[in-house]
């Protein structure tokens, strides 16, 4: 028997006008995306690769206000596309009140040599940090406690979403929800979320090396990279590359806590060893990703160089880098860090902080929300494949759906116009199935599944 596989679908865009679809048969790359030869750190682990179908799934995820208790909360609510993916707000409004930190931009979060999570590096990898959100009492509330509802709580409810069935199925290959697979997509989605279009990186394609002023940058800017990049001292820098490590600028895995230590709750919070990549502080416009720092002290970027121009106490936890000479007898009592910059000095590290900035992460499609303004996603696209039999003269066309639910057949013979489609239910087995009988004139197949939520 011969067999030709004919098929694949693309852009179906025209026919779902005002719509929001999902076209899985023409996924955004995210597995693919190009990385400067000079990045040499990857948390990625060996099970959880970034793949397209997996990222888009994560995608959904990170975007469905369902995964908050009421409805009304998202990753995304405090992971704006425009702010970096961090919130303007010092903290964060979740379904219970407002959160204990202020919310962390998610730039390079694959780039990182520290592989713990959160300010306070309490998730131990990504993955894991990925459902701490909705567990979490304030943020999404399925936290078990409190009266609130547990993980399975949630799971169950994603389960009976007949959308996710349509999507695990084609992730992972069976449509079952669990909290491992909900890691996994929402770990390789926030992976994914790159950013190396900036001025510093075009500057550092053409220099020879990282110290070499880039000739793309104003005297300021370079003044500016070798302040922040010399050590305090003599050499007049301010040292902040040991701790945010150029060309990523994710912060060293042994850092202590930086001298900021109030807690948005009131106190003191001696915890915050880990800082998000210090690119995209400035927006694509100028503005701030802002405020800084764990309890959103820092308005400006001037307030964090004055904060470390005179760290304001030594306190307990306080990275011995920042901590000052070490006392000598009969000398002076110990103070912390004085930079004593100049105001040009402060003007120049401010620059530099600019030129981290990327442009493609505010606008870039695959990082937007798939649903529409009435939080609908109202179709999802699967590939299909047409198989010919010159023996019979039959055409069959086939996809893995999900059990016993109900899809539409569409097919096209020049990809502008599609039929309004063959309604067909898979099987027990999740096998979409469809025998045309005379040789048809269509040469695409899609399977389209319509959400009725
Ligand atoms: C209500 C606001 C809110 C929601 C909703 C929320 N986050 Fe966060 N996110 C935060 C805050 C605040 C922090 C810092 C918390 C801390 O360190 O204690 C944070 C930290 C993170 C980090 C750590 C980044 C780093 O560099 O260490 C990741 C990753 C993250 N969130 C992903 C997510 C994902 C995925 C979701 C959805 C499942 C989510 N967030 C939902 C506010 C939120
Ligand atoms: C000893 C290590 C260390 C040094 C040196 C250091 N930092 Fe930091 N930095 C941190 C830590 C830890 C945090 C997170 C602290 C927090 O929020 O409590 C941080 C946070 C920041 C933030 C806030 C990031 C955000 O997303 O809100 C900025 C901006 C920053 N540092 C800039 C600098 C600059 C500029 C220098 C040099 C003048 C510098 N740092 C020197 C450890 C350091």
């Amino acid at each position: 028997m011969k067999a030709i596989i004919l098929l694949v679908l693309v852009a179906l865009g025209s026919l779902f006008a005002q719509e929001a679809v999902l076209d899985l048969t023409k996924l955004h790359s995210y597995a693919d995306q190009e990385v400067p030869a000079y990045i040499n750190r990857d948390n990625t682990p060996d099970n959880n690769p970034i793949t397209n179908i997996g990222a888009t799934l994560g995608r959904v995820l990170f975007y469905d206000k369902r995964l908050s208790k009421n409805s009304t909360v998202s990753c995304a609510s405090c992971h704006q596309q425009e702010a970096a993916f961090g919130d303007p707000a010092v903290a964060s409004v979740g379904v219970a009140g407002t959160t204990g930190r202020h919310s962390m931009r998610l730039v390079n979060a694959r780039f990182a040599n520290e592989r713990r999570f959160f300010w306070d590096e309490r998730a131990p990898t990504l993955e894991a940090q990925t459902t701490r959100p909705i567990q979490d009492h304030i943020e999404m509330g399925f936290s078990g406690a409190d009266g609130d509802p547990d993980l399975s709580a949630l799971v169950e409810r994603v389960s009976g979403i007949e959308l996710y069935q349509v999507l695990f199925t084609a992730v992972y290959g069976t449509s079952g929800v669990t909290e491992d697979r909900m890691q996994r997509a929402l770990a390789q989605f926030v992976r994914s979320i790159q950013s190396f279009d900036s001025k510093y990186d075009r500057g550092l394609a053409s220099a020879t090396n990282l110290n070499a002023d880039f000739t793309n940058f104003t005297a300021s800017e370079n003044l500016g990279k070798r302040i922040f990049t010399r050590p305090p001292g003599p050499g007049g820098g301010a040292g902040c590359a040991a701790c945010h490590q150029p060309p990523t600028f994710d912060i060293d895995p042994n850092s202590g806590h930086n001298g900021v230590i109030t807690s948005l709750g009131g106190g003191q919070d001696l915890t915050n060893r880990r800082s998000p990549s210090l690119r995209d502080l400035v927006n694509a416009n100028g503005g701030l990703n802002g405020p800084f720092m764990h309890d959103g002290s820092k308005a400006t970027l001037l307030d964090v160089v004055n904060h470390y121009n005179a760290i304001p106490a030594l306190t307990q936890g306080l990275d011995p880098r920042l901590a000052g000479p070490p006392p000598r007898p009969g000398g002076p009592p110990p103070q912390p860090q004085r930079l004593n910059l100049s105001e040009n000095e402060k003007g120049a590290l401010i620059d530099f902080l600019g030129t981290l900035t990327g442009s493609n992460i505010y606008r870039d499609e695959k990082w937007s929300s798939p649903f529409d303004d009435d939080n609908e996603l109202s179709f999802v696209v699967l590939p299909a494949e047409a198989r010919f039999s010159s023996e019979n003269e039959v055409m069959t066309v086939e996809a893995t759906g999900v059990p016993r639910v109900t899809y539409f057949l569409k097919s096209s013979s020049d990809l502008e116009t599609w039929n309004d489609g063959v309604a067909i239910t898979a099987d027990e087995n999740g096998l979409l199935s469809h025998e045309i009988q005379d040789m048809p004139k269509a040469k695409f197949f899609c399977f389209v599944y319509r959400s009725s939520e």
